[in-house]
């Protein structure tokens, strides 16, 4: 089972400490895709970032970052991707940036330590960009603020601050602060250096990145004259009267330091790189579902944050990616899954990045590692070698769309079950069932409408059971009890009733709009009906 461990104690310590896993949350198009692409090429200091944001045909293609790979040859996929920064290594967690908001969005966020929450300057905060937010904060991951498009025009710096405050309950700390206001920015000054402005040109070109000079607040004065005074006043202003930057608030969640810049021309994309490696936290010990925690420097231990099928068309594949949370992962340990105490070899382990995939033969915590046809594996399961662990399962989210499956053609009834059950062991949806409805005809419960699309798509071309998904007309879940399950029954209510969850066995009482359920809730006072993870 275990052996020696080939990698010594210090050296895991070291190699975690220097590790950074973090996601940026954001709405679409607040420019995701172009922040990480100036991300990765910043750090590989590579000159033309900015000038290689070439989106022409990208619209449409699955992966967003599997275009970047190709374009660029970054080592990425649609996981992971990971950079060097500062003798840092830098593991950017992909968050999906559907226009249409699904769970496993949500999940990733399980495997990272940091957010840098991207903002649109010109739209402030938008609907998606509160939901991750709000799940955050439930995961306690502390969350760093970029404000992008500041060379468009846009919202007043100290209004998008006010909002922050006033939206999201946490305090906006700026680190740097915009000389110039939206759609005409001169530069950046630092909060911890008022003494210097950071001025950038922009190139003619367009989307070039910016060129930086470095003025002393005497020329600051001199030649930026009223921009650089009130960026200075502004930032006074909002520093007096503000708690200031404190590592164990930002950690605890009460504040989020704030920046500015524009990932387009590269503008405050480095102080953003760098802010990562200074105020993010590196890979922490991880709570155990049974209480106490996993050190880092313990044997592996891992989360599985994520599971996708299909990647590669040509294979038919399915990969489970891994958080490592303790110890070193090496290629073709022995590892147990929590859940059923058995354990699995990881010959087929592969680096998530890579222009392919590449063979992994050791990942220290904080890395992303794929497992390639673990069968077994389910999104939340905790993997381990050595001492016992077992992190707490990843949150089941409020559902909001609910529809009846049954399969198109009954005489392909051993199909349609394979295909629902592999889909709700990935969380593609949540399948619910009761007696009343029987096997054939499972509940498929959604965060996001578009869960339903994968769900038909894939029923048909992957499990060969083509489907038909009836909606049902509610809106809302709740916990309930066997109890709170009768009683539902009993009143046969035309707008509830109860499901049992699959995945664990919960009873959801499902109504159809909040009017119902809070008449139900003032009729049955007694009847137990918890809130799940609400993302509205
Ligand atoms: P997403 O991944 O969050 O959906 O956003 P994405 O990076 O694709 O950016 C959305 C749009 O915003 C793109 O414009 C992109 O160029 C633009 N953008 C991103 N960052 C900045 C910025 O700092 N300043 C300005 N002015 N624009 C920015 P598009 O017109 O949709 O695409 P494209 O044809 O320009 O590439």
């Amino acid at each position: 089972m275990s052996s020696e461990p080939s990698v010594p104690t210090v050296q895991v310590l070291a190699e975690a400490a220097r590790r950074r896993t973090f996601a940026v949350i954001s709405h679409p198009d607040a420019g995701k895709s172009t922040l990480t692409e100036a991300l990765a090429l910043h750090a590989r200091a590579i000159t033309s970032a900015g000038a290689v944001h070439a989106k022409g045909g990208r619209r449409g293609v699955t992966s967003d970052w599997m275009e970047l790979e190709r374009e660029r040859g970054i080592s990425v996929t649609s996981a992971a991707l990971q950079f060097g920064h500062r003798d840092h290594v830098m593991n950017l967690v992909d968050t999906p940036g559907h226009a249409d908001f699904s769970e496993d969005t949500y999940r990733v966020l399980a495997a990272v330590d940091c957010a840098i929450m991207l903002v649109d300057a010109a739209k402030g905060l938008e609907e998606q960009t509160r939901k991750l937010f709000a799940v955050c904060r439930h995961r306690g991951v502390p969350v760093i603020t970029f404000i992008n498009k500041w060379d468009r025009r846009g919202r007043d710096a100290l209004t998008l601050l006010e909002d922050i405050e006033t939206h999201l309950g946490i305090t906006p700390v700026p680190m740097v602060w915009p000389v110039g206001v939206a759609g005409n920015l001169r530069g950046l000054v630092e909060a911890s250096n008022t003494e210097q402005m950071r001025r950038y040109t922009k190139v003619p070109a367009g989307t070039h990145a910016a060129i930086e000079e470095l003025l002393t607040a005497e020329e600051a004065v001199e030649q930026e004259g009223e921009p650089w005074q009130n960026a200075l006043e502004e930032l006074e202003l909002v520093l007096d009267s503000g708690p200031g930057w404190d590592r164990e608030a930002f950690e605890s969640g009460k504040i989020t330091p704030v920046f500015f810049g524009s990932a387009l021309t590269n503008i405050g994309v480095k102080l953003l790189l760098d802010s990562v490696v200074d105020l993010a936290p590196a890979p922490a010990p991880r709570p155990l579902a049974a209480g106490g925690s996993r050190e880092v420097t313990e044997e592996f231990s891992g989360l599985v944050f994520k599971i996708q099928a299909n990647m590669d068309p040509a294979h038919r594949d399915r990969i489970a990616f891994v958080r490592v949370c303790s110890g070193v992962f090496e290629r073709g340990m022995n590892v147990t899954r929590a859940a059923s105490g058995r354990s699995l070899t990881t010959k087929y382990a592969h680096t998530v990045f890579g222009a392919e995939r590449t063979v992994v033969d050791k990942a220290y915590p904080g890395d992303v590692v794929g497992l390639i046809n673990a069968a077994s594996l389910r999104v939340g399961d905790t993997l381990f070698s050595g001492r016992k662990a077992e992190f707490p399962g990843l949150p089941a989210f409020a559902p909001e769309h609910f529809a009846v499956a049954r399969p198109k053609d009954i005489s392909r009834s051993k199909q349609f079950r394979r295909g629902v059950s592999q889909l709700d062991e990935e969380g593609v949806v949540q399948v619910l069932v009761s007696d009343r409805r029987g096997d054939q005809a499972p509940v498929m419960a959604a965060v996001g409408p578009m869960q339903f699309d994968v769900v038909l798509h894939r029923m048909e071309h992957e499990f060969s059971s083509p489907i038909t998904l009836d909606r049902l007309p509610y809106q809302l879940a709740r916990v309930t009890d066997a109890e709170g399950a009768e009683v539902i029954a009993k009143d046969r209510l035309t707008n509830a009733e109860v499901l049992i969850r699959r995945s664990d066995d919960a009873l959801l009482a499902v109504f159809a709009d909040r009017w119902y359920l809070n008449s139900f809730q003032r009729n049955k006072p007694d009847v137990r009906l918890d809130p799940l993870i609400a993302t509205a």
